[in-house]
């Protein structure tokens, strides 16, 4: 049992998305399973070049991405992979840049021109999918940035089999706020840490478990 996670962020280690991401896959790998963690932002990569070799009549090989860059030895893992976990922050209400790239590598490929319900992913799998955000919890409906999260949620569902969605708010921006521009009080943000973040990384290993099980709601 292999589960393969990827951190959207460009903050590689110790911040809100790293953190949560290591921690799921602490519990995925007390769980028994063997753990990845990829960087997204360590590869060279770019998103879909909408070449279509993947939908040839004539490829051949099915679920395949054309494109010979640093994603191509990781997509190739992926197929054997058990479990998937994405993580990201929140980038103007959405994923990260990079992570939006990866997605199209990551799904693309396997969708089913001819019938989109049948994805090509050979087999079916859990994902999850992490967002840490800076705006609270209860303001996501009022900016509209659920319609966005279910949008990614279901197609990692559609793809590979089932997906669960994790979010952590009003997360830590930087180490000092008295050193930055801020759209909210130091105090606030560590007391709203110290309430919360543990419990989101509690959140978090308990989705590693459950990956590592198959035990995710679909
Ligand atoms: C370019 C940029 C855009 C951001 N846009 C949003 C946003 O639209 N909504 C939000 O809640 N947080 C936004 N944030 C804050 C991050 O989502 C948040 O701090 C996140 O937890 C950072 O994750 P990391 O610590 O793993 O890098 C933005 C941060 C950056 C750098």
């Amino acid at each position: 049992m292999k589960v393969m996670a990827f951190n959207g962020s460009p903050r590689k280690t110790k911040w809100n998305t790293a953190t949560m991401l290591q921690t799921a896959l602490e519990g995925a790998a007390a769980a028994g399973a063997e753990t990845e963690l990829v960087n997204l932002y360590s590869l060279n990569f770019k998103g879909c070049a909408s070449c279509f070799s993947c939908k040839r009549l004539d490829r051949k090989a099915v679920g395949v991405c054309a494109l010979k860059d640093d994603l191509r030895p990781i997509l190739e893992r992926v197929r054997e992979a058990d479990a998937l976990l994405l993580g990201t922050p929140v980038y103007y209400g959405a994923e990260t840049a990079c992570t939006r790239a990866f997605l199209e590598r990551l799904q693309f490929p396997y969708l089913n021109y001819t019938d989109y319900s049948n994805s090509h992913f050979p087999r079916r799998i859990p994902t999850g999918l992490i967002y840490t955000m800076n705006v609270p919890a209860e303001m996501i409906p009022t900016l509209g940035y659920e319609t966005g999260f279910e949008r990614t949620r279901a197609n990692l569902a559609r793809h590979f089999g089932s997906c669960e969605l994790l979010t952590a708010n009003f997360t830590t921006q930087y180490d000092d706020y008295s050193k930055y521009e801020a759209n909210a009080k130091a105090e606030d943000k560590a007391a709203y840490r110290e309430a919360h973040f543990a419990d989101d990384c509690r959140k978090a290993r308990e989705l590693g478990a459950r990956l590592a099980t198959g035990k995710v709601a679909a």
